[in-house]
């Protein structure tokens, strides 16, 4: 599917919310929900239909960090770095998982495969240390486990 033109699901939802307070970013949900980021071209086809400034789009984008400008692995992996998990060893999981897939937090595997980020308590934390690939969370994680899911993952 290219890229660089909105298709018609995405086009009709902006023309609903439009009007409606809050529409951008329930609008960039629905564009990064569609394609795993906010690809640039799409940012300036939003702003055109909801008549608004390039620059409030990016704006937000900054603001919140929930939404990615470039596109993630195909699986992605989220590491908590809550309390909890801080000091259940969230850290050590982080270093381990980076040796294992040999890119730092916030970057694409060079086979497209993997991403992985640290976010913020993920509200469970009574299984800390917690990861999440693809929204599955996985708790009380140990280092050793790490090889047994990445490869479950990849498998997929
Ligand atoms: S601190 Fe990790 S889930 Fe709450």
């Amino acid at each position: 599917m290219p890229e660089n033109k909105l298709p018609a699901e995405l086009i009709s939802f902006i023309n609903e919310w439009k009007n409606k307070q809050g529409n951008l970013i329930m609008v960039l949900h629905k564009v990064q929900e569609h394609y795993g980021f906010i690809p640039r071209e799409i940012a300036f086809e939003v702003a055109d239909l909801l008549e608004v400034p390039v620059a409030k789009i990016y704006g937000v984008i900054t603001f919140y960090h929930l939404f990615k400008l470039t596109k993630p692995g195909r699986n992605q992996i989220a590491v908590c770095m809550g309390t909890a998990c801080y000091l259940k060893g969230g850290e050590d999981l982080i270093l381990e998982l980076e040796r294992q897939i040999g890119v730092g937090l916030n970057t694409v595997t060079p086979d497209g495969e993997f991403s992985a980020e640290a976010v913020r308590c993920i509200g469970c934390c009574g299984l800390a240390p917690v990861m999440t690939v693809n929204g599955e969370v996985f708790g009380n994680v140990k280092i050793a486990q790490l090889k047994k899911i990445l490869d479950q993952v990849r498998a997929k």
